[in-house]
């Protein structure tokens, strides 16, 4: 019989947004675009650049939010997997310059990256989890980070207006407390290209919006059908932030009130990998008592990737 059932701890959560902001009036001056269409189409405002950050910078500042929040002792962590497809250099991994900039080369940490475009973060954080639930290690730092503005082709205007840089990291221990978590991950390879980053991001945005908001549906129900949980007992929805319109669709789909359903896409666009634990970051920042709180994370993105979280505050 399989075990099903992990019991993770989220310890802390943190972010890096970088400073330089594009607004949509800053994109009306480079493309033929409008804020009005942007808007309407996207719910996106602005989007962040990361002028002089690397993607390693970005993380190791998400990592030391997440670490300076709760006062983490950083010399506990056994795992860090950064969620990118913007990583610095082919090689080393991101994940190998976060251990070195946090000081962390004298340890023994496990470092790696994972490529699954916007469904990173949810595939790193059950990778993650799976490893310490085998129990040979007790805590990860799991990170998604992303440079997107520079692999963006600022003369499409069908794609430079989506997309954002920014980082976000979670601490997740091993806990004997009872702390259920499930996940739900799949995927579909495109060889028609339909989105694609070679050596920028070319997309067929109507198809990747048809399969986006079907698969998010289908992914939340798949983890609250594992986890035998209904969506009135989930206290927040946070999806992948892509588009407001793919999230209200599939908010719509699954009967469940947007004030059930983050959103902060019009702060930040499409980050891809680091828009989940953004959000997450963000939503506990409003929350006075987390305990016990269930969240249900899902992602969609390239490769075809997708997937879910439920989580146990
Ligand atoms: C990209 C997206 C916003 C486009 O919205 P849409 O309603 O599907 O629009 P279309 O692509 O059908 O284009 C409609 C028209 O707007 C135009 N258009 C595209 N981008 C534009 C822009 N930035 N400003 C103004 N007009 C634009 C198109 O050229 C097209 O014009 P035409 O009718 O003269 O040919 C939408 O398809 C989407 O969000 N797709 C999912 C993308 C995504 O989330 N990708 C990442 C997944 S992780």
């Amino acid at each position: 019989m399989k075990k099903k059932t992990n019991n993770i701890k989220l310890i802390s959560t943190g972010k890096y947004i970088p400073n330089d902001v594009i607004t949509n009036e800053d994109l009306e001056k480079i493309v033929d675009t409008s804020d009005e269409w942007i808007y309407t189409r996207t719910g996106i405002k602005e989007r962040r650049r990361a002028k002089d950050e690397t993607t390693s910078d970005m993380a190791t500042n998400a990592a030391l939010d997440a670490i300076n929040k709760v006062g983490y002792d950083k010399n506990k962590i056994d795992i860090i997997i950064v969620a990118t497809f913007t990583p610095d250099v082919a090689s080393p991994s991101v994940a190998n310059l976060v251990q070195a900039k946090l000081g962390l080369n004298d340890r023994d940490v496990v470092c790696f990256d994972i490529n699954a475009a916007c469904t990173g973060f949810i595939y790193a954080l059950n990778v993650a989890s799976q490893m310490l639930n085998a129990g040979f290690y007790n805590s990860a730092l799991v990170i998604g980070s992303e440079s997107l503005t520079k692999v963006v082709n600022f003369q499409d205007r069908n794609t430079c207006v989506l997309f954002g840089d920014g980082a976000g990291a979670f601490i997740i221990e091993n806990t004997e407390e009872n702390k259920p978590a499930y996940f739900y991950t799949s995927s579909k390879g495109d060889l028609e290209e339909v989105i694609i980053v070679d050596p920028l991001i070319r997309m067929e945005g109507r198809k990747v919006y048809h399969f986006a908001t079907k698969i998010l549906e289908k992914s939340v129900n798949e983890v609250l059908e594992k986890s035998n949980t209904s969506i009135e007992e989930i206290a927040m929805l946070i999806p992948h932030q892509a588009n407001a319109r793919i999230i209200e669709s599939a908010a719509k789909s699954l009967n469940l009130g947007l004030d059930k359903v983050y959103m902060n896409i019009d702060k930040y666009g499409n980050t891809s990998s680091a828009s989940i634990p953004i959000a997450v970051d963000e939503y506990l920042a409003t929350l006075e008592d987390k305990q016990d709180k269930k969240l249900v994370l899902v992602g969609f993105g390239a490769g075809f990737t997708w997937g879910a979280a439920l989580l146990t505050l």
